[in-house]
């Protein structure tokens, strides 16, 4: 297991695709390597499906997308072709997915759920997903029991919240959007505050205390 700000560890992996070397994959890009718990799986399959409609999004903001599970090569490049079915105006699959059949990346990243298993009784892997920053961090992390869909507009969502506040002194709200305001960081002196972000608004609450500080500035 790793903490967030940690760097990601690189990985040698067989994928639909190919032999890859994680880092080497990766390049200049962010990206989000995520797993689920077995091919041929209906909950499985529209994640996937998701994840692969999204493609022009993740491409728009230089992240790079991986998937892995417990299932071989083969397994995958063949249910490729099931999810290409469902989704419609998909005619090829945009990103490869990771065979671990010996769960030793799973072991590794910490991506096992010992609740779910094969009919041999080796544990699956979890519905765990890691945001990589391009310093080959991990920025987010979150894991889901097989039995829960991920939302990918959220993890679209956080990933445009972890892009902006990479780089600028904010911080997104709940149910941010781009095309809504943030906050300026509490680290940020009022002198900054203002220089920085000369529209942005106190927000006056019974406490008197001038933390809620809204701007516009990064709205689209
Ligand atoms: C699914 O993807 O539908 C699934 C996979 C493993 C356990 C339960 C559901």
């Amino acid at each position: 297991m790793f903490n967030l700000g940690e760097i990601f560890p690189n990985i040698e992996a067989e994928t639909s695709e190919g032999a890859i070397t994680l880092y080497d994959w990766i390049g200049d890009s962010w990206c989000i390597f995520f797993s689920h718990p077995r091919d041929y799986t209906p909950v499985c399959t529209t994640e996937l499906g998701r994840a692969a409609t999204l493609a022009p999004e993740f491409e728009k903001r230089n992240c790079k997308v991986i998937a892995l599970s417990c299932d071989g090569v083969e397994d995958h490049v063949a249910w490729i072709e099931d999810i290409k079915a469902i989704c419609s105006n998909l005619s090829t699959f945009p990103f490869p997915i990771i065979a671990d059949k010996d769960r030793a990346i799973a072991k590794k990243l910490g991506m096992i759920d010992p609740d779910e298993k094969d009919e041999v009784g080796m544990p699956l892997t979890c519905r765990a997903l890691f945001i990589i920053g391009k310093d080959r961090k991990l920025k987010l992390s979150m894991r889901y029991p097989a039995t829960t869909g991920r939302n990918f507009d959220e993890i679209l969502r956080a990933l445009d919240s972890l892009q902006l506040t990479a780089v600028e002194k904010v911080a997104t709200p709940a149910d941010w959007t781009t095309s809504k305001p943030c906050f300026v960081v509490p680290s940020v002196s009022p002198e900054e505050a203002k220089a920085q972000f000369p529209d942005h608004k106190v927000v006056e609450v019974p406490s008197k205390k001038q933390y809620i500080r809204s701007t516009s500035k990064f709205v689209k």
